[in-house]
């Protein structure tokens, strides 16, 4: 039988330049703790040498609240950083609130702290399975608000922690609605401190995280679930749809001009609208083939180091990795949804006259090149030898590929990835 029903949920959202500083207050209502009530701030080292963290934990401290600040989350975390993290807060807990200021790294850092101080056992037995048990928290969770500093994953929004689990060399994540953060809070004034490349790589994330929403498999084309089977993403429905055409409309008017005048507030604010609008579209429809593909272009680099991100380590960022391969899949996938692709098209300012599968494809080649997005896969490292093993990597994320608005071959995403290694 196939389904009928489709499913909407959302943070609280407080959103505007200057929203960050009412932190204190948020906490106020949603903590019930007697005397100083304990938060944890989470954060990583970049965005901590921004100062909003320490302003923001001071704005806290105003109100009343003991605080610690977590400063260590690393930027696309792994097993190990996680780890450290749940040790730092089980250590020093117990914590009334938790409060996550940076990128999806410090985000989905906070997540899995916020898991493991309120539920017994290790990261490894709620990692999604077969990596991971996949089991379910049993407790409920502490209240978090998420406060992002760049404008893209919309982690603020979602139910998923992402991480690389080092021994598999396998990106991977928790799911689970619990994760959900109580109350985002996007100030875009955090977000004027990105480095030009980060602007260019979150904002492909956000673009990618529309489009894949925009054209995944219509929620009603999935078999009927029952209650019990139920996830927080339910595939294409009305709901989604508004926010990802919203999104993209935001992008086509903000995304060149952030990245080339970082300085420039409306085009940041506009970006920082346009993420938080796509995460709130695709925390609930969910992303498929340039996500998939993502996972094991970022797990497999070899010693690529984009400007702008720490050097310390060699790293496609999420965004970046996520765009790589976004033209050739929207070219596999036009077929199954054409109206949808070409709609899509003409919301990011394509020429109305472009109808075909490529008319999606050359707006965002066209985006990529003007932004300095790399030139395809070839430019950070990988080979046309590389492309089996790629592949391998991109059908591990099942759940991404099940997604998409048509059946993915292990065929198709070798033409994928091979018609992703030069885009101009
Ligand atoms: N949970 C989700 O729903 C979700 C969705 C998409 C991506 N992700 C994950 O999020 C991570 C990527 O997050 P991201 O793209 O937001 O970037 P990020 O958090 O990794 O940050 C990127 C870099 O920018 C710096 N930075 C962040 N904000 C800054 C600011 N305002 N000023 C100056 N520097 C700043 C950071 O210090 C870091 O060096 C990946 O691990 C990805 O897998 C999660
Ligand atoms: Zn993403």
């Amino acid at each position: 039988m196939a389904e009928t029903v489709f499913t909407y949920a959302a943070p609280g959202l407080k959103f505007g330049r200057g929203a960050s500083a009412e932190i204190g207050f948020d906490l106020q209502q949603l903590t019930r703790a007697a005397g100083r009530p304990r938060v944890l701030v989470v954060t990583d080292p970049g965005v901590a040498a921004t100062g909003h963290p320490a302003r923001i934990a001071g704005q806290i401290a105003d109100r009343g609240f003991e605080v610690t600040t977590y400063d260590r989350s690393r930027v696309e975390p792994t097993d190990e950083s996680l780890e450290d993290a749940v040790a730092f807060a089980r250590d020093g807990g117990p914590w009334d609130a938790v409060v996550a200021i940076g990128g999806g790294s410090a985000i989905d850092t906070a997540k899995a702290v916020n898991l493991l101080v309120t539920n017994e056992g290790s990261l490894l037995d709620y990692i999604n399975a077969p990596v991971g048990e996949g089991r379910a928290p049993t407790a409920p969770l502490l209240p978090m608000v998420a406060v992002p500093t760049t404008t893209g994953t919309g982690s603020e929004s979602t139910t998923i922690c992402v991480l690389d689990v080092l021994a598999l060399k396998v990106k991977t994540g928790i799911s689970h609605a619990r994760l959900r953060p109580t109350l985002a809070v996007v100030d875009p004034d955090l977000t004027m401190s990105q480095p030009a490349m980060v602007t260019a790589s979150c904002g492909m994330d956000i673009l990618c995280h529309a489009l894949e929403s925009y054209t995944a498999r219509w929620f009603a084309h999935f078999d009927a679930k029952t209650p019990e089977q139920r996830v927080p993403y339910c595939g294409a429905n009305p709901i989604a749809d508004m926010w990802a055409e919203k999104s993209l409309s935001l992008l086509a008017g903000a995304f060149r001009t952030a990245v080339r005048d970082g300085d420039d507030s409306e085009a940041r604010e506009q970006m920082a609208l346009a993420a938080t609008f796509a995460g709130l579209g695709f925390g609930n429809a969910g992303v498929h083939i340039p996500h998939a593909n993502a996972y094991p272009i970022a797990g497999r680099v070899r010693a690529y180091r984009p400007e702008g991100y720490p050097q310390e380590e060699p790293i496609v960022p999420h965004g970046m990795a996520v765009s790589l391969t976004a033209p050739a899949a929207f070219a596999l996938t036009f077929d199954a949804a054409p109206v949808r692709h070409l709609r899509a098209a003409s919301l990011l300012g394509g020429e109305s006259g472009a109808a075909g599968p490529d008319a999606l494809p050359s707006v965002l080649r066209s985006l990529m090149r003007d932004i300095q997005i790399p030139n395809g896969l070839a430019e950070v490292g990988y080979l046309a030898s590389d492309v089996d093993d790629l592949v391998e990597g991109s059908l591990q994320q099942q759940r991404l590929l099940a997604t998409a608005p048509r059946p993915v071959t292990a065929d198709d995403l070798a033409g994928v990835f091979r018609g992703s290694m030069e885009h101009w």
